[in-house]
């Protein structure tokens, strides 16, 4: 299969994140929990598709809901009632959202909400946290995976990968995600050139850790004070509640970009604001006005399989699954302590991820001195060939057709990897007291 796709791919694939050395395992179905690859191997699946599927593979209602659109009309040119429906779904569930607006990625999304700050202000500049992922726009693309900020020193931007713009170094100011002071320190220089501040409430790539209620408070108090908006990156945490991350929290950011849980499998993103903010997407002659279009936008696959899978997302639902997710996180942690062997476990809601080789996680810099990627990778492969799949990176999401048993298997087969792994000599033993 590999050798057929490297004829037609460079590395014979077409997500950068999905490639694995020497090749990915390609994949065939997927049913409930799991899925099984094109040799017929069967796996207890926690990638989810980078955490997009709540409900894991073939839910029967986002199924039926898609067999029900098949044959009435896949996309069209004009408005239909599904993207409606949708809207209505999400409006009513997050009370700061009044007005939303779909995309077809959570990139999308992103840029879609940058753009709107950048014309509501008339600025250019924007903030990020440092180690935040926030998908493929150029100048959001900044200090994703390189070395940590030493903040003392020179604070500029590097660039995440080849192909950008050197001017987005000067579009982008890094900022220290939960450090208050060096943050200030940071953004002190731009004060009134900035338009907006993007955060994730739970950056993944930055460690999978909750943003903390005072940093999240900081960051509405300088955004308001200097005219700027913020933005909140839900594309993942989204997934955390029944009203996304910042819902139901005292604390309201001008935009949110999501997606990913909201396409029920399919591909989505949308922005969603105050009616004000987000009359910058209505063509005006008196207002900023920022063109958003797509062929594929809003189209009807996409928002009945979303609609499907959310409204199976209830509040009890939700509660049940972040359960099962806080006993994954601590029956990993288990089996770290039990095996011996010096590592991390993060997250919330029904996320979580790994670290190696270091006890704990706090920032950016503690996810840069983790454990080699290759101690992780050897890992990841262990678990792999015992019927369990996380992440590269170590990233799981449970989804809604795991009972407590899969937490159970996920646990045997990490703690049955880890010996194995470490017996190879590549993981670092627990010296902590
Ligand atoms: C926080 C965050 N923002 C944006 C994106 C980009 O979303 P997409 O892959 O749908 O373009 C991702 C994807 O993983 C993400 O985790």
């Amino acid at each position: 299969m590999s050798n057929r796709a490297r004829w037609v791919m460079p590395m014979g694939n077409t997500r950068s994140s999905a490639f694995t050395a020497p090749h990915p395992i390609y994949l065939a179905s997927g049913d409930g929990a799991h899925v099984t690859d094109v040799d017929g191997n069967r796996y207890l699946d926690f990638q989810n598709n980078f955490t997009a599927l709540i409900h894991g593979h073939g839910h029967s209602s986002v199924s039926e809901a898609l067999c029900r659109q098949v044959p009435i009309g896949l996309s069209f040119a004009n408005p239909t009632k599904t993207e409606i429906d949708l809207a209505e779904l999400l409006c009513g569930r997050v009370s700061h959202f009044e007005h939303l607006r779909f995309t077809n990625t959570g990139s999308e999304a992103v840029m879609m909400a940058i753009k709107a700050a950048r014309a509501l202000t008339g600025r250019t500049l924007i903030a990020k946290c440092e180690g935040a992922y926030h998908g493929c726009y150029d100048p959001i693309e900044v200090n994703v995976s390189a070395p940590p900020i030493d903040w003392e020193d020179d604070r500029r931007a590097t660039l995440q990968h080849d192909g950008l713009p050197t001017t987005v170094r000067d579009q982008t100011i890094p900022i220290a995600f939960n450090d208050i002071e060096k943050t200030e320190r940071a953004l002190s220089a731009y004060g009134s050139e900035i338009s907006a501040i993007v955060v994730d409430p739970l950056p993944s790539r930055a460690g999978l850790i909750c943003v903390s209620p005072d940093y999240l408070a900081f960051l509405r108090r300088w955004t308001s004070a200097h005219a700027a908006l913020l933005i909140s990156d839900e594309v993942l945490s989204f997934r955390l509640a029944y009203a996304g991350a910042l819902g139901d929290g005292p604390i309201r950011p001008d935009i949110t970009a999501f997606g990913k849980i909201i396409g029920g499998g399919l591909p989505i993103g949308a922005v969603a604001g105050s009616a004000d903010v987000m009359r910058v997407f209505a063509p005006s002659s008196d207002r900023p006005h920022v063109a958003h279009s797509g062929t594929f936008t809003a189209n009807p696959m996409s928002m009945v399989a979303g609609h499907a899978a959310m409204s199976a997302m209830t509040e009890n639902e939700f509660t049940r699954l972040n359960e099962l997710g806080a006993d994954a996180r601590s029956a990993l942690r288990g089996a770290l302590q039990s095996v011996g062997v010096t590592g991390a476990v993060t997250g919330a809601g029904s996320l979580f991820r790994i670290f190696l080789g270091v006890a704990e996680v706090s920032g950016y810099a503690d996810v840069f001195r983790a454990g080699s990627a290759s101690a992780l990778g050897a890992l990841v492969r262990a678990m792999q060939d015992r019927g369990v799949m996380i992440s590269q990176v170590g990233l799981g999401a449970v989804s809604t057709p795991m009972r407590p048993d899969d937490i159970n298997r996920l646990a045997a087969v990490f703690e049955e990897a880890l010996r194995t792994v470490s017996v190879s000599g590549r993981l670092a033993p627990d010296t902590t007291p």
